[in-house]
């Protein structure tokens, strides 16, 4: 475990009751625990409780006389070497985003330099409320990093994203994130999965992608600190925890998608299966069968990845080329005509890769200063390690472009 000693702010929500298996979990880490509980708190967990799991008492008021003689808010936050909120309520992001200091956890977050974690978990709905998502990213941008929250069943009976990580979990991310991440305060907009293009109302084209590979990228941009938005066709998976997902149809859906988003976007991933072609005409009504042949005109389809590179102040920009033959040929050639300033190419149709798959292998192309063209081969792995393996190149190509524009 990286942090040695953890000041944990507990606030008030029904996930409160997992707080002391975190704490316990944590120990188990060789970490020292101080438990911090708001008022809300005390309403679901009694400080014993903690008192009983961490070993020491359980701070609770920000004016006690005789806490603030021992132990008070600036010991507190010059003790902890990092601070983690969880559960984080609706109530306690608000505060953390505005600075608020009017009682202990809000106090010693505002007094602390050691790096602040938070794992909210409250209603799906509160969690989507536009001031909700403002206070996160206000939040990401003052350097908070966001545990989670998952996806599933909530205490009040509805489905969606705002239940707290599980304890485990939370002691897995804590141990994987540093307070140096790498992304932090960078925004990374993702495009995955496939588009649809309607034929009529029953029918559409389409292609194989099931969104892996961008989820893969948009999980370990957040685990670098990024603030990932990623932009999805329709799949069938759950956005990874932290980052916001905005789900589109058509390739038209999913360049509006981006066109919204673009701003204060630093890297541009395009990782998405964007259909090349659309029917010219949709038809309003089943087209019904006959026995003579039948074709189908098509028109092609905006090009999302040209138009964000063509921007005036666009993004570090990185393509993918889904090739079947001459891959690193068509690559390149992707790479220059889309002005790119990475391209990660693939071979697909292969069994048990790319496509569909868990698993891929890359080949990164780029162009140096002196117009040469340097590649970069990852081999087949995982999704997930290989996205790690992107950005890792992704971040050394990016930190040059900004030093050389910085230079100018
Ligand atoms: O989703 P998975 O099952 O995990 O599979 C992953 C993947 C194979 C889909 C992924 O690794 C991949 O290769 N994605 C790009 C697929 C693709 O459409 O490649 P392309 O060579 O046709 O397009 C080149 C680039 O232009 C891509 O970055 C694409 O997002 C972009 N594009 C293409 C057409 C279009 N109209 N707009 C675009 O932005």
């Amino acid at each position: 475990m990286k942090y040695q000693h953890i000041v944990l702010g507990v606030t008030g929500g029904i996930a409160a009751y997992k707080s002391p298996d975190l704490v316990r979990r944590l120990r188990e880490q060789g970490a020292k625990v101080r438990v911090v509980m708001t008022q809300g708190a005390q309403q679901f967990v009694t400080p014993l409780t903690f008192q009983a799991v961490s070993g020491h008492s359980v701070h609770t008021t920000l004016l006690d006389a005789q806490a603030e003689s021992a132990f008070g808010h600036i010991d507190l936050a010059r003790w902890a070497d990092g601070v983690l909120i969880a559960p984080a309520s609706a109530q306690a992001l608000a505060k953390l985003a505005q600075g608020f200091a009017d009682d202990l956890l809000s106090t010693l977050c505002l007094a602390t330099q050691a790096p602040i974690y938070v794992a909210p978990a409250m209603n799906q709905q509160m969690w989507k409320a536009p001031a909700t998502q403002r206070n996160c990213q206000l939040l990401r941008q003052h350097g908070v990093t966001f545990l989670g929250p998952a996806e599933g069943a909530q205490a009040c009976g509805e489905t969606g994203a705002g239940r707290m990580l599980e304890p485990l979990d939370i002691v897995e991310q804590l141990s994987h994130t540093t307070s140096a991440s790498p992304l932090a305060n960078k925004k990374v907009l993702i495009t995955a999965g496939p588009t649809r293009e309607d034929i009529d109302p029953v029918r559409f084209i389409s292609n194989r992608s099931s969104g892996r590979m961008g989820y893969a990228v948009a999980q370990a941009a957040h685990a670098l600190g990024a603030e990932v938005q990623l932009i999805s066709g329709p799949v069938n998976l759950t956005p990874p925890a932290g980052v916001s997902r905005i789900d589109v149809y058509s390739a038209q859906d999913m360049l509006n998608a981006v066109q919204q988003q673009l701003s204060g976007t630093d890297i541009f991933i395009a990782t998405a299966a964007v259909a090349d072609y659309r029917p010219a005409q949709q038809a309003a009504q089943k087209i019904k069968k006959n026995n003579t042949q039948a074709s189908l005109e098509l028109e092609p389809t905006p090009d999302i990845l040209a138009w964000v590179s063509a921007q005036t102040k666009a993004p570090f920009t990185v393509g993918f080329a889904a090739e079947t033959h001459d891959v690193a040929e068509y690559a390149k050639r992707k790479l220059a005509h889309k002005k790119l300033d990475m391209i990660a190419a693939n071979q697909v149709g292969l069994a048990d890769q790319g496509f569909d798959s868990a698993y891929n292998a890359l080949t990164l192309f780029w162009q140096n200063p002196n117009g040469l063209i340097e590649e970069h081969a990852l081999a087949l792995t995982d999704k997930f390690h290989l996205a790690q393996q992107l950005l890792e190149s992704v971040m050394q190509r990016y930190q040059k472009k900004i030093l050389t524009i910085s230079a100018r």
